[in-house]
Formats: structure tokens, C-alpha cells, sequence
């Protein structure tokens, strides 16, 4: 069957395991570029990763990395910014040099988001993207309604989005209302894909992205038309697929 390769595994941490092992295949090349996500999903992930960073052993200080999205309104180096998220869990304690990491500027304007499409084009173009998937169906922060050839840009996030986020901010501070986002064509550029969902919260949204109708009312359905995705998931976000790993 054509259209993403599913693979469900016995436990989120065999989806980190394998994910970690896909990642830190494609980081022996030489001139590495890699899409990376944040959220709760791939934690485990730079966790895993971080654990095979060692002399002699994985590197990334050589990789170039792309994260999705950012949040708007929010100071530099907010605790709460994607931005602090990758510092924190990969890119200090993988040694990747400040410039090889990007994230889009979410305090910027369309001169920014361009510029973000530039760069990106400039590294060669994203190698492997990392994907998670919201309970909603949005990939990066494309809210169910993106145009599939969206690119780099700021959106509105949707109220459950926010509510879903509103655990990674200290209490009183309102989840910002906007983020910049790569677009979902940006997305779909992107040489090879990596999707991770575990838990049972994902696993209708997984299903209509895999095995629904591909439409802008899911943003993942879009990975459908993309020739090489892979889908990590455990059985508890896999249990409304119909089809099995192969
Ligand atoms: C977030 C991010 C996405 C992420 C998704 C799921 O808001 N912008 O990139 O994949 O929501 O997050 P989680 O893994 O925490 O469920």
C-alpha cells in the first residue's frame, strides 16, 4: 500500500528508541539538516538522544536544525519558548553551535517568516522532519483549515491547542494567542517525514490523518501525498487504524 509507513510499537518508549536510532542515522552524513518538533511526544526522543551523545559515539554539533513553530508575544529566552524547550533538552547539551539551530522568530512579520523559507532553502532543504501530532490533527501549529501549501507564516492558535499547551507555562501566564508556524507545504518539502504520536489521546486523531479523507480539516491528512513518512506510534494512539504495520 502506498502512503505512510506505520509502524506501532509496544510502548512510547520503543516510538523514542526508534525515533532516536532514525535520527541519529541520518545525523552520519556529513552536512546533516534536521526538521525538529517540540511538545510532550518527543521529549523521550532528545532524551534518548542525549543519552547516545558521546565522544566517539552520536554527534550533532555538525547537523543543521529547523525547528516548526514558536509562540508570539513571548520575551527571548522565555522558560516557556520553543526556543528555551531546545536549548534545554538537545541543542546545549548536544553542543550544536548557536547558528546551526533555528526556530522561526515568532515576534516577527512576514519579512521574518520569509526569511525563515530562505534559510531553510539555503541548508539544502530539511533532510528528515520530525513530526507530532495535536489532538486536533495540527502538525507544527497548522490548526485544522491551513492551506496545504502554507508555508512559513503567523496563525491564530485555536482554544484547545491552548489548553492543551497551558501546562508548560507557569501558573498566571496565558498560553499567547498566536505562533509563527512553518506551513504545511513547507512541511511536505521536507525529503523524509517522521510522524510520533503515543497515547490514547492521539489515537482518533491518527486514525483520520492516516485513514480519513485527506482535507484541510486535518492538517496531517496532508502526509498522505508525501512519498516517504514514516509513522512511529504506540499501540495505545494505533488503536483506531485499521491497517497493521506492515
Ligand atoms: C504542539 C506543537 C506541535 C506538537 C503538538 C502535539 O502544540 N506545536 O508541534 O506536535 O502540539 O504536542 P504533544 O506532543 O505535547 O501532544
Amino acid at each position: 500500500m502506498s502512503g505512510p509507513r506505520v509502524e506501532i510499537l509496544d510502548s512510547a518508549t520503543d516510538v523514542a528508541e526508534r525515533a532516536a536510532a532514525r535520527i541519529a542515522a541520518a545525523c552520519a552524513a556529513p552536512s546533516p539538516v534536521l526538521g525538529l518538533a517540540t511538545g510532550r511526544t518527543p521529549l523521550a526522543v532528545y532524551a534518548a538522544l542525549r543519552e547516545r551523545i558521546a565522544p566517539g559515539g552520536l554527534r550533532l554539533d555538525h547537523a543543521t536544525f529547523f525547528n516548526l513553530d514558536e509562540y508570539a508575544g513571548l520575551p527571548p529566552g522565555h522558560p516557556a519558548s520553543f526556543a528555551s524547550y531546545m536549548r534545554r533538552e538537545l541543542f546545549d547539551p548536544a553542543s550544536v553551535p548557536e547558528g546551526r539551530w533555528h526556530l522561526p522568530d515568532g515576534n516577527g512579520g512576514p519579512a521574518e517568516a520569509d526569511g525563515y523559507e530562505a534559510a531553510i532553502a539555503a541548508a539544502g532543504g530539511i533532510g528528515l522532519q520530525l513530526l507530532g501530532i495535536g489532538r486536533n490533527g495540527h502538525v507544527g501549529f497548522n490548526e485544522p483549515g491551513a492551506a496545504h501549501d502554507s508555508r512559513t507564516r503567523r496563525v491564530r492558535l485555536t482554544e484547545q491547542t491552548r489548553q492543551a499547551n497551558a501546562p508548560d507555562f507557569p501558573a498566571g501566564t496565558p498560553v499567547p494567542e498566536h505562533a509563527v508556524t512553518m506551513g504545511i507545504g513547507t512541511i511536505l518539502e521536507a525529503r523524509e517525514i517522521l510522524l510520533l504520536a503515543t497515547g490514547a489521546a492521539k489515537a482518533e486523531a491518527l486514525a483520520a490523518a492516516l485513514e480519513g479523507p485527506v482535507t484541510e480539516a486535518v492538517p496531517a491528512s496532508a502526509l498522505q501525498r508525501h512519498p516517504r513518512v514514516t509513522v512511529l506510534c504506540d499501540v495505545a494512539a494505533g488503536r483506531n487504524l485499521r491497517r497493521m504495520a506492515a
